[in-house]
């Protein structure tokens, strides 16, 4: 086990390049069992732990999996058969649940233990369900050796119908998304998630040969094409959003100038915005953004919200920004019920925060001083990161493998860029 050890109040100087898009690479990859007529190539997928568990979940269905190189990785479906995979990879991440709509579409048939991911409070998958429900499917609940599984079952294939979701979710639109891309007849997706990693999955079936219109719209319509019409193709997924915009706070909180490349600046609107909001400086390139301080970072108020919202998965990472900027700012989690359970990590570096249900209040402009803190979900623990990057002194940050599942050489980044960071192996 390994630990990251930071000596903070150094400002981060130089370039940071950012990979492929973990939440848009996991769908494309579970999509690739839907090709039945060649293989997939994908490329600039991220060196993450969650791309490994989702190339061993299909491994495990049948699929042939070639890594070509730590990005690149070429997936023959052919032989991939409806099976419960093994619990000890479905539970380690939300997005192995993504294959309930692959193996729908595909066998119109499908079981997949619960998924796992982060806990931030109740993530019910009734809407998922829903989808499929009205795609035909008779979804029940079951218990097998692994623990509780959901089921759905068609009675000869998935039919196209029109889904109205009462609220967004990114989850449920891919998964319908999935299922929808082979059924029979016109799928009309009502209230869809409109995520930039919706419009990468959109991308790579019509890449291949499906016929999804609308992704990045609230209405997604899906003509379903026969099975043996979806064909390989080499595809290569988008920068990410969040990886980028984590290091945009990383430099903004530290005081230092930094150029992140190989990004879309577009996806990043809203963060550029809220830190344009607080002080920072951003100059927009085609496929770069340069990030500097030239003045005090004041306050803001942020409240999270589906693209093209702030994304809920910046939020940890604007709390400490938030921390380290002059008065009083209000951040409101506008996604997920209980997205603060970081806050305690960083009061015991210093921080005032107070959190009232889906509201935390900060009182910023105080120093952080560093602290041993805990990784408790993938981007609270970027979170402690940035926090140990600002504060004064030594942070010590436990339970990486929450970072590790998320975000590629995290360390080597931001040592390139002047931070004093390593990895430190600790005794079990
Ligand atoms: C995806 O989770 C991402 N995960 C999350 O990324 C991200 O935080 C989230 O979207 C929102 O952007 C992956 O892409 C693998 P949702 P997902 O369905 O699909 C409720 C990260 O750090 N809901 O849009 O699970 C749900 O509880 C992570 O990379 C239901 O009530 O999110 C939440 O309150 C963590 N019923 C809200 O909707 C459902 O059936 C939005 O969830 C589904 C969701």
């Amino acid at each position: 086990m390994e630990k990251i050890v930071i000596n903070g109040g150094k400002p981060l100087n130089g370039e940071i390049e950012i990979g492929g898009m973990k939440n848009g690479a996991l769908p494309i990859i579970f999509a690739s069992i839907l090709v039945t007529n060649g293989v997939s190539v994908l490329e600039n997928l991220p060196a993450v732990k969650d791309i490994d568990l989702s190339l061993e979940i299909i491994e495990s269905l049948g699929a042939k999996v070639e890594r070509i190189d730590r990005h690149t990785a070429r997936i023959d479906a052919t032989s991939v058969k409806v099976a419960e995979p093994p619990a000890s990879l479905v539970r380690k991440m939300r997005a192995s649940y993504y294959l309930l709509g692959a193996e729908l579409g595909r066998f119109g048939e499908a079981v997949v233990q619960y998924p796992g991911g982060c806990d931030f409070g109740g993530r019910p998958i009734d809407r998922h369900i829903k989808g499929f429900e009205t795609l035909g499917a008779t979804v029940t609940e079951t218990f097998s050796e692994s623990g509780k599984c959901v089921r759905a079952v068609t009675e000869d294939g998935v039919v196209g119908a029109n889904i109205f979701f009462d609220d967004v979710s990114v989850g449920a639109t891919i998964n319908v998304m999935l299922a929808a891309a082979t059924a029979k007849g016109l799928t009309i997706i009502e209230n869809a998630a409109r995520e930039p990693h919706i419009v990468d999955l959109a991308n790579f079936l019509n890449t291949c040969g499906a016929k999804v219109m609308g992704a990045g719209t609230p209405t997604i319509k899906i003509t379903g094409v026969d099975k043996n019409e979806l064909h390989g193709c080499t595809y290569t997924v988008v920068p990410d959003m969040i990886e980028a915009g984590t290091y945009m706070v990383a430099a903004a909180a530290t005081g230092g100038k930094v150029l992140i490349k190989n990004v879309i600046p577009k996806h990043l609107e809203a963060t550029s915005t809220k830190l344009a909001e607080m002080g920072v400086k951003i100059v927009e390139n085609d496929d770069s953004v340069e990030v500097s301080v030239p003045s005090e970072l004041t306050a803001t108020n942020i409240k999270t919200l589906p693209y093209p919202g702030i994304p809920t998965d910046m939020q940890p990472q604007f709390c400490v920004l938030m921390c380290v900027a002059q008065g009083v700012s209000k951040l409101i989690e506008g996604v997920f019920d209980n997205r603060f359970q970081y806050v305690d990590q960083l009061r015991n570096m210093g921080a005032s925060i107070e959190v009232n249900g889906r509201v935390a209040t900060i009182s910023g402009g105080s120093p952080l001083y560093g602290a041993s803190v805990n990784a408790s979900d993938l981007r609270a623990g970027a979170a402690m990161v940035i926090a140990g990057l600002a504060a004064q002194g030594k942070t010590e940050i436990e339970n990486i493998n929450y970072i590790n599942r998320g975000y590629e050489d995290i360390v080597e980044k931001l040592l390139a860029v002047g931070a004093d960071i390593s990895l430190v192996n600790i005794e079990d």
